[in-house]
């Protein structure tokens, strides 16, 4: 590959709120880079796209950098895109699929953009193979990316394909399911992963709302140091030119190798609906993690608490998308108050929501509001510190008679 091992811009993608927990992630695989509105910047080569491909959590897609154009127009775009060594990167007989972000005057619609990229990319394959690749929509070959604003057009290779939140543990979403993506931003959030390895205090995860798991799954599959990208059958790196699968296989082990066997505390996933259950249960077992969550049937005031040590409790409650939902709701979001307050004094509780006005039925103050995005909708992972012994002590016995 022409661009394998030179140094390039790497942009890697996520969804609104979550750049500061991508960036540390990125931090953390020696890849330190600047937070976007929706993404990190970075640098590395073909070699780093894939250790984050296997290693990211709240990443959607990892593009590196492979030319800037100046293109006014599409022609302008068709005629820079076809000087590039295309042949040297996407196989002859492989499948091509371009998405792209497109704001120039010539363009409407940025399937018109694909579409103009992509002729003139097979027709150079074609010129100089014999050949030419399949394309089409759906990303199960080489990937690109094209990012154009005006005259200016970045072209990326897309080294993901399908994003990074589809894990592929989730074959069964239930009802709303967060994406696995942003419930992982948020059990960093929690501070979840980082505490679970501190031996002086227990600490355990609840997810009393469980859904389709994925709080709990993500949760254990910080807390394990499993690698999500593990999980997932495919990448589109593997469908470029000069792909290594040697190479591929060698950073597999080395993301296998920090793996943890066992979790310093519990993982309780409950709800109340059993359908949901079985999803999430079939769920972690899809993720491997099933052995290592212990699942319940119930409403949320009644999930176990452990007797011993502290943790984290996060409730994604369903927040209302219709109008008038609120009033029916309300009595859930005040039960949730009470239960943080009766059951889990020591803990640290959490709400995520995208309605601030259930939000402030729980009826504490919320030590930190966390802004992040499901979908379009803008939420808030509240915090609650819940004080030991927070609860109003008994008001003294008036005195006995002497
Ligand atoms: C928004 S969904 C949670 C989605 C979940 N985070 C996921 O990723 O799949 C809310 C869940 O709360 C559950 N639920 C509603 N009322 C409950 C209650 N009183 N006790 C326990 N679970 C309840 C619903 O059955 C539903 O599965």
């Amino acid at each position: 590959m022409p661009f394998s091992d030179r140094k390039r811009p790497i942009l890697v993608t996520c969804p609104k709120g979550l750049p500061p927990f991508l960036a540390r992630e990125t931090a953390a695989l020696g890849l330190p880079g600047r937070e976007l509105a929706a993404g990190v910047l970075c640098e590395g080569d073909m070699r780093d796209c894939m250790r984050l491909n296997l290693a990211l959590r709240t990443g959607h897609r990892v593009l590196l950098e492979l030319a800037r154009l100046s293109a006014p127009d599409p022609a302008a775009l068709a005629r820079e895109l076809s000087r590039l060594p295309w042949e040297d990167i996407i196989p002859a007989d492989g499948h091509l699929t371009i998405d792209s972000s497109v704001q120039n005057e010539h363009v409407r619609d940025s399937r018109f953009a694909n579409q103009k990229a992509k002729d003139a990319i097979v027709d150079r394959i074609s010129a100089r193979k014999g050949r030419r690749p399949d394309s089409g929509p759906d990303p199960v070959g080489a990937c690109l990316f094209l990012h154009w604003r005006g005259e200016a057009a970045t072209v990326y290779i897309d080294t993901t394909g399908a994003p990074l939140s589809r894990r592929g543990y989730r074959k069964m979403p239930h009802k709303a399911p967060l994406q696995e993506t942003l419930a992982a931003g948020i059990v960093l959030a929690t501070g979840y992963g980082q505490m679970a390895g501190q031996a002086e205090n227990v600490q355990h995860f609840l997810s009393p709302m469980c859904g389709s798991g994925t709080l709990a799954i993500e949760a254990a599959l910080i807390a394990l140091n499993r690698a999500p990208g593990l999980l997932r059958p495919d990448f589109a790196f593997r469908h470029l030119i000069g792909f290594d699968d040697k190479v591929y296989a060698e950073l597999r082990r080395e993301a296998q190798a920090g793996a943890k066997k066992e979790l310093p505390g519990r993982i309780i996933a409950s709800d109340l609906d059993p359908e949901a259950v079985a999803a999430a249960r079939q769920n972690a077992r899809t993720a491997g993690v099933e052995a290592h969550i212990s699942f319940e049937v119930c409403d949320f005031r009644d999930s176990t608490v452990p007797a011993e040590g502290t943790g984290v409790c996060v409730l994604n409650p369903e927040y209302g998308a219709r109008l008038g939902d609120s009033p029916r709701l309300e009595p859930m979001y005040e039960g949730i108050g009470e239960f943080f307050k009766k059951s889990l004094p020591g803990w640290r509780g959490f709400v995520f929501t995208g309605n601030p006005a259930l939000a402030a039925k729980v009826g504490l103050k919320p030590r930190r509001k966390t802004p992040l995005f499901n979908a379009k909708i803008e939420c808030r992972l509240l915090e609650y510190e819940l004080y030991q012994g927070s609860r109003r002590a008994p008001k003294p016995a008036s005195n006995p008679p002497e």
